[in-house]
């Protein structure tokens, strides 16, 4: 298949009416195109055509039990689509993160393909806050299924050039709208008469949700590995994700030991590391994940550096620091976590 690779400016949406029409007419036409998105670049296709979101679990070689999230532009569709059941806490959430990276679960009403939830009675929906992705979805005037547009289990890709990488023939269009300001996947959250569940972290932290919302559940599969037989709430948390080819390990211990393990371990010309800016490691293959004061870079740095190694040739081992879990530090901790599928060295 012929990809167009089509540059809006995001700051200049009104200019871009034309190629997002284009867009657009692809979206009702039952076919698939990747956007940008304020936390990772979409892959998307009519959410309320099946056999158009099948083609994304095609496109991404996603397993088909994994659900995908809807992305509509105007917030009634948290109605619209679902049955609401906690009413007090969905109008707080709209009225203060949204449109923005967050993600709502909540009953699905039947209009919803099963394609789409992969056959759950719920369904994910999110209002994103860019300009560009917001304007796709008026134009198309349905909801956009979209999925991150990487393939499955690479990290979710955050430039264009990332989803170029990936996406490239297997799509009709990939819209280059610049770098996707937040960097880490949208937080998901389950809404339910009890009270709220934090499925995924994200840009919206749970201490911001806490403070308007009261106590927020966390789902184990967050921070811990799951035991044989026990499943997440969100199905996608299951899988290695967000990995470079080479094995990731996250280091632990005192900053001079980190450095001084990553520099003697830098040696080694099949090993790479992740650090802060601050650790001052100069070498093609340190990746500087951002300053040690500033988790909102190192969140929008994350899956470039991690993306980087495959580039590389030969790279073998990734050792990585570890922020703390405070903010958007617990969203970081998640995504490394799972690139080293559990594997954190003590110094
Ligand atoms: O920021 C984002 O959320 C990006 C952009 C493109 O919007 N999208 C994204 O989609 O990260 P994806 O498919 O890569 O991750 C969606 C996650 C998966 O872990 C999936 O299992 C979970 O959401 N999910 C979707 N629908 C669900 C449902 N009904 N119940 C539980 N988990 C669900
Ligand atoms: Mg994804």
């Amino acid at each position: 298949m012929e990809t167009k690779v089509v540059k809006i400016c995001p700051e200049r949406v009104a200019d871009f009416d034309r190629e997002l029409s284009e867009a657009a007419e692809i979206i009702r036409g039952g076919g698939l195109v990747a956007f940008p998105t304020e936390t990772v670049y979409g892959l998307g296709a009519n959410a309320l055509d099946s056999t158009a979101a099948s083609r994304i679990y095609n496109a991404k070689g996603r397993p088909s039990d994994n659900p995908l999230i809807i992305h509509i532009s105007d917030p009634d569709g948290f109605e619209r689509w679902c049955e609401v059941e906690n009413k007090e806490a969905l109008d707080k959430i709209k009225a203060d993160f949204t449109p923005g990276p967050i993600t709502i679960i909540q009953k699905k009403k039947s209009i919803i393909p099963d394609t789409v939830t992969a056959g759950m009675d719920t369904v994910a929906v999110r209002c994103p806050s860019n300009p560009i992705a917001r304007r796709l979805i008026e134009l198309s005037g349905v909801p956009i299924a979209a999925p991150s547009a990487n393939t499955s289990g690479r990290p979710s890709p955050t430039k264009a050039s990332h989803v170029i990488e990936d996406m490239m023939g297997k799509v009709d269009m990939i819209i280059d709208g610049g770098e996707c300001e937040v960097g880490l996947e949208s937080t998901i959250i389950m809404l339910k008469e009890d009270g709220v569940t934090l499925l995924r972290p994200g840009g919206i932290t749970k201490e911001a949700l806490e403070e308007r919302l009261g106590e927020v559940k966390v789902d184990k599969a967050v921070l811990q590995r799951l035991e044989e037989g026990e499943k997440p709430l969100a199905p996608g948390m299951k899988y290695r994700h967000y990995a470079p080819v080479a094995t990731v390990i996250a280091l632990k211990g005192e900053d001079s030991r980190v450095v001084e393990f990553m520099k003697k371990a830098l040696d080694d010309e099949g090993t790479g590391v992740i650090c802060y800016r601050e650790d001052l490691i100069e070498n093609g293959r340190a990746q500087i994940l951002g300053s040690r004061e500033d988790k909102r870079e190192m969140a929008h740095r994350l899956f470039d550096c991690l993306r980087a190694f495959d580039s590389m040739p030969n790279i073998k081992t990734v050792y990585t620091r570890l922020p703390d879990t405070d903010d958007i530090g617990l969203a970081l901790v998640n995504r490394l976590i799972k690139a080293c599928a559990y594997t954190v060295k003590e110094l």
